[in-house]
């Protein structure tokens, strides 16, 4: 069988780790801007690598530096970005997932009209994106919510975000209506709890109930999303608008039941965003949750009809590592993961982070997806952070990725074989960028390499490491040749 014809190969990136430029051009800081480089945190420790107070804000807007604050300084895409697309263009890239900073087009969140120069700039990178023919697939929210927000309302925890982000989205679906089709609402929508703030806006010291106000929060993140997928579907025919969940697929430790229940749980907590979004209601698992827990989510007249009529089209992914569950933790090791903390399969490697490589969880994760939301899949993001080494010569040899790559590419054929539908495939990401949870350029996923280091010295020339030509090699041979 193999994969489709019409396959789309890329890579992922966003806004927020790969532009710079943060107070550029009438742009407005987001969340983002307010992240530091903590070269004295475990970086296995998530909860302390992305811990952010009131007070931390006020320090972070009290100056201008960008060493301690990299997401203010990017890979400086905002300028470079007609290199670093002809360079993808090369590799043979179908589609490039991009995200648009919603501060940079409403600085505060709150204009009534859009900043121009935010707008021409995106309209300039779809440009250059067509002229290679490479179809954008664009989030709209991916960890980069104008900060003033979080300030003023706590993010999402205010349900007047809502009429906000559908101002934002209306206008992207208006001026880039002849430029995108493939859209994104929230990037790993079930994040909330895991971050709050870097997810939707929520400044824990702000809170006086944070599980209250993270759960809110989600719902006002479901209602949005359902209307601007509506407006989205009104404004340009024939689009398509996913849901994005990280899955964070987990096994049971041992055959127990108690810890094959362990698991079921855990496993039914991350689906329960992307259920609401496919299924169009909330599970009653979920439900009796809230109630267990004492929440109460505060939902408007009408809300449940949005989300039961303006369901996605597909459902996309991000899967970089798999964990174990037990019903009692002193059983298990723990190792990190993407912004978790759980239990380590002894039967798998990981990387100098603690994220384990578990290729056939991908396969695992395909399946699982396929079988309870019989969508069409996207994997928007799948990668393995590493240190580089940049030789005299210009080169970087980085077989550890190619073979992280092939090993998950064999899996997923084999998913696709199995039956599942799969749209194409981003990897995270084609060129170094900023990492998200430790603000390092040292945790490097890219096929390219860029000479910046995480104080941001360097020259920021791009350089192709070994993994450039191997993946070229791929995309032609539509995943024939591994
Ligand atoms: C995902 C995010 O969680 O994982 C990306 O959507 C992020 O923004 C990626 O960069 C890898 O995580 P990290 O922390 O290694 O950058």
């Amino acid at each position: 069988m193999g994969l489709r014809k019409d396959f789309l190969w890329g890579g992922a990136i966003a806004a927020n780790q790969v532009e710079g430029a943060w107070n550029v051009d009438g742009k407005g800081p987001s969340v983002a801007d307010v992240a530091t480089y903590k070269p004295n945190v475990d970086v296995k420790d998530y909860k302390k690598q992305v811990q952010i107070t009131q007070d931390s804000i006020k320090q972070a807007m009290a100056t201008k530096d960008t060493t301690y604050y990299p997401k203010r300084r990017g890979i400086d895409f905002y300028h470079r970005y007609p290199e670093d697309i002809k360079l993808f263009a090369e590799m043979g890239f179908k589609t490039l997932r991009i995200s648009i900073a919603w501060s940079r087009l409403y600085p505060t969140g709150e204009e009534e009209e859009p900043n121009q120069a935010g707008v021409d700039f995106y309209k300039a990178v779809f440009k250059e994106m067509h002229k290679y023919h490479i179809e954008p697939l664009v989030t709209l929210s991916h960890y980069e919510m104008p900060l003033a927000l979080a300030q003023k309302y706590n993010g999402w925890a205010d349900r007047r975000i809502i009429d906000l982000f559908v101002r934002f989205c209306r206008t992207c679906f208006t001026t880039y209506r002849d430029d995108v089709k493939y859209w994104l609402t929230f990037n790993e929508i079930d994040s909330v709890t895991r971050h709050p703030f870097t997810s939707a806006g929520i400044i824990p010291d702000q809170s006086d109930n944070l599980l209250q106000d993270e759960y809110q929060a989600f719902h006002h993140q479901f209602v949005a999303s359902a209307l601007v997928t509506k407006i989205c579907h009104e404004l340009i025919p024939g689009s398509q608008v996913g849901c994005m969940l990280t899955k964070l697929t987990d096994y049971a430790n041992s055959a127990d039941p108690r810890d094959v229940l362990a698991s079921f749980n855990k496993n039914t907590m991350n689906y329960f965003p992307a259920d609401v979004q496919v299924f169009g209601r909330y599970p009653e698992l979920i439900l009796n949750y809230f109630k267990k827990n004492n929440l109460h989510i505060v939902m408007a007249d009408g809300d449940l009809e949005i989300l039961a009529a303006n369901t996605v089209d597909f459902v996309s992914f991000s899967y970089y590592m798999s964990m174990v569950s037990s019903y009692d933790e002193n059983n298990l090791t723990l190792t990190s993961g993407n912004t978790v903390v759980g239990g380590k399969n002894p039967y798998l490697k990981s990387t100098d982070w603690g994220w384990t490589v578990d290729p056939v969880g991908l396969r695992i994760s395909l399946l699982q997806l396929y079988d309870r939301y019989h969508k069409p899949l996207f994997i928007v993001e799948n990668g393995m952070g590493a240190q580089d080494e940049l030789t005299s010569d210009g080169k970087i040899h980085d077989d550890y990725r190619i073979d992280y790559f092939r090993s998950h590419f064999e899996e997923m054929i084999k998913a696709v074989d199995a039956g599942v539908d799969l749209m194409g495939y981003t990897s995270w990401a084609p060129i170094d960028l900023v990492s998200a949870s430790t603000s390092q350029m040292s945790k490097r996923y890219g096929f390219i390499y860029v000479d910046e280091d995480d104080l941001g010295r360097g020259s920021l020339n791009r350089y192709k490491k070994d993994s450039f030509t191997w993946y070229q090699k791929v995309i032609r041979s539509n995943g024939e040749d591994l």
